[in-house]
């Protein structure tokens, strides 16, 4: 069976193809899974992530790899055709600076593909609030790892300006998730933080709600923001 995954991630290449770009800049690369869909696919691909041990082994792998941060991208103005951002978003520290430094590098545009939860159907709110209680644990270890920004979230640090189009399209492939692997999954994770009584309980609702209402993977949303011409 496929991962949903490989289906936005394919989906999510199309999109990034579809201008025809001849540079592009992946910002978190981690280990290289978006990389590697376009990989020969352009002049000049290259992978930024502040993980040291990532960017070694982008590097063994063969691709043009740089260390650094995306609040602060050490690229010339219009470097690059496209920036694209895959399920990175949400790990960055400051989203407004991350955006307003990816528009100054980008000669066309952005591509972002991020995780996206239908907040209108009860199986995903039960799973949204799954995914909340596991970055709240990510946090507290001391990681960041931010809530799922909403289409909204993505586009407020440039929605202001005259000199960009958008457009985003959210998927979701209906699948369900395993509620014995997930009690499981949990049950590892709560352990990291010494069995934590007051995240205990709030597992604990959660199960519940994901008993009565059912879990299901993420959904996906993929955004283009272009620069006007
Ligand atoms: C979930 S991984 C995504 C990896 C890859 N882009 C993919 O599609 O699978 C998130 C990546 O963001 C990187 N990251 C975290 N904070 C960042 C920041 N401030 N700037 C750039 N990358 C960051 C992490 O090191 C990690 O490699």
């Amino acid at each position: 069976m496929t991962d949903v995954y490989d289906d936005y991630r394919d989906e999510f290449r199309k999109r990034v193809l579809a201008g025809r770009p001849r540079t592009i800049l992946e910002v978190g690369a981690g280990d290289g899974a978006f990389l590697r869909t376009v990989a020969g696919q352009v002049d000049r691909l290259a992978g930024l992530d502040p993980d040291a041990m990532n960017v070694a082994n982008l590097k063994m792998e063969g691709f043009e790899a740089v260390e650094g941060v995306a609040e602060r991208l050490p690229f010339a103005d219009g470097e690059f055709d496209i920036v694209v951002f895959s399920f990175t978003p949400h790990h960055t520290s400051d989203w407004n600076a991350a955006l307003n430094e990816a528009m100054r590098v980008a000669r066309n545009g952005i591509e972002i593909l991020d995780v996206w939860y239908d907040e209108s159907i009860a199986d995903q709110r039960t799973t949204l609030a799954l995914d909340r209680w596991y970055k709240t644990i990510d946090r507290r270890l001391g990681l960041v790892h931010h809530d799922c920004l909403t289409p909204g979230a993505l586009l407020q640090p440039v929605i202001a300006r005259p000199d960009i189009t958008f457009d985003y399209a959210c998927r979701r492939i209906a699948s369900s998730l395993d509620m014995a692997e997930t009690l499981e999954h949990g049950r590892t994770k709560l352990a990291k933080v010494d069995n934590d009584p007051a995240l205990a309980r709030a597992f604990e609702e959660i199960m519940a709600a994901g008993r009565r209402d059912g879990m299901s993977d993420e959904g996906a949303i993929l955004m283009t923001i272009e620069k006007r011409r």
